[in-house]
């Protein structure tokens, strides 16, 4: 067989299994997988793993969000970054303004995404108006057209539903197999909280986690799960920072709910502490829901190690910290109900996950595989992604797992400025990254050109699949 890529001598890793082979690439899939491969072009993977590209099912590209602010990642160099980090797929957000139609908001994301990105890519909807013509004509018709999953969001004004509302959506994804993805605070809660703060005169960064504590995410992990029970779809938990809501996932799964859990680099490397920085430097560490205290980093590694969570996603969502367009925006300084939500990561996250888990022995290799792709790939629909087998898409990364790196801003290839995870040292890092058959990094070096990065349609969730054949 003729092949055009040979990766030679490397340790290839699975969701199931580590072995040495030699991986055969021909017209952009994986076409051999043995011993004593031959190409044109060979790499030497020698002292290197093998390893399907990231799947970062959880990214916030180009999205509005509010009067001035301005997301510091655009489609380039988002996915720039994202491939820099080893990733090959990213599945950022299509956010549906009130009265607008879902194919409008489709054709805009398709617009700004299109021939600027590096990395493979495919949408989630964000419902914000879930109108009849919504869930009864457009999201159907979305469905069969590859868009297999939607979020809903229980906080944040202006995009979060009441329970009648995600008690619709839900079933339109029970009658569709579409998979709704939920993001679980209790939004009038959160604002009695934060009338209690400002009443009493606080306004800095922290109290940005003090409103939004553990009940908060865990009544509406709770709800979320309930409705989804009474609609009979699966769901997905996004975002989970904590034990509770962790608790409530796995009596739910004991019930026999179909439910995946979702964990992010932040619930694992930060905690509300780095909230009360000096000088409104907090601002940095505010998204939602917030970083906890350590004992709920620990909670969420046990979660990593027994399974509660299927995915480790980045919920990457860049702003500028020194920008009047971003975290230290005229009313952002004022009070830290006006800070936008969010935090850059999708090039951090595997390597944390790497260097905190493979490296520290938390988890073993297939483990990571399966937390940072295979399963991102059976959750959603992407059927020849996620795994490092004959017929599924040349997507790798090969990686050192002996390199050693401190995170610098400086260094990384996002529109932000600054990581939240500044000097953390890090074992183990990406090198070499391959998209669909083409090496789009070589040894830390760009060679790829924007445009190359494609857009996936999408099957249905493994999840929702089994009643529609
Ligand atoms: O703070 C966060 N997580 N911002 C991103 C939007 C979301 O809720 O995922
Ligand atoms: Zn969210
Ligand atoms: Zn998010």
């Amino acid at each position: 067989m003729t092949l055009d890529l040979v990766i030679r001598g490397g340790t290839v890793a699975t969701a199931a299994d580590v072995y040495r082979a030699d991986v055969g690439i021909r017209d952009g899939t994986i076409a051999q997988i043995g011993l004593g491969l031959e190409a044109a072009e060979v790499i030497d993977a020698t002292g290197r793993l093998v390893l399907p590209g990231g799947i970062d099912s959880h990214v916030h590209i180009s999205q509005p969000s509010g009067d001035g602010i301005v997301m510091a990642d655009d489609f380039e160099s988002g996915t720039r970054s994202a491939l820099f980090g080893g990733n090959t797929t990213v599945l950022p957000f299509c956010l549906q303004a009130k009265g607008q139609s879902l194919r409008a908001a489709l054709q805009d994301y398709h617009a700004l995404a299109e021939g600027q990105c590096y990395t493979d890519h495919s949408f989630h909807l964000i419902v914000s108006d879930p109108t009849q013509a919504v869930l009864g004509q457009e999201l159907p018709a979305l469905v069969a057209d590859g868009y297999t999953s939607f979020k809903v969001f229980m906080t944040y004004e202006g995009l979060r539903l009441n329970d009648a509302e995600i008690l619709a959506t839900m079933d339109t994804a029970r009658r569709t197999g579409a998979l709704v993805m939920v993001h679980c605070e209790n939004e009038d809660a959160i604002r009695y909280l934060i009338g209690r703060q400002e009443a009493e005169g606080e306004v800095r960064p922290k109290a940005h986690a003090t409103t939004r504590p553990v009940a908060v995410e865990r009544e509406a992990t709770h709800r979320a799960l309930s409705l989804a029970e009474i609609t009979e779809v699966p769901i997905v938990i996004v975002h989970v920072s904590n034990g509770a809501a962790m608790a409530e996932i796995a009596s739910a799964r004991a019930r026999g709910q179909k439910v995946v859990g979702e964990t992010c680099p932040q619930y694992l490397m930060l905690t509300a502490k780095d909230l009360d920085g000096m000088d409104w430097e907090g601002a940095k560490f505010v998204c939602s829901p917030p970083p906890r205290d350590e004992a709920e980093q620990e909670a969420c590694w046990r979660g990593i190690e027994t399974g509660v969570f299927d995915l480790f996603s980045s919920d990457h969502c860049p702003f500028r910290y020194d920008d009047p367009a971003g975290k230290l925006n005229p009313r952002g300084r004022t009070s830290f109900r006006h800070i936008p939500n969010g935090i850059p990561g999708v090039e951090t996250r595997l390597p944390i996950l790497f260097s905190e888990g493979v490296a520290k022995g938390r988890i073993d290799l297939s483990r990571f595989v399966a937390l940072t792709a295979t399963n991102h790939a059976r959750t959603y629909g992407l059927e020849r992604k996620g795994s490092i087998a004959i017929g599924m898409d040349a997507d790798i990364a090969i990686w050192n797992p002996e390199a050693k790196r401190t995170i610098r801003h400086a260094d990384l290839h996002d529109g932000a400025d600054y990581s939240p995870y500044e000097g953390t040292e890090i074992t183990g890092w990406p090198e070499t990254v391959i998209v669909g058959g083409k090496v789009m990094v070589r040894e830390g070096e760009l060679i790829g050109a924007k445009g190359e990065g494609r857009y996936v349609p999408r099957s249905r969730s493994a999840l929702a699949a089994s009643a529609y054949p």
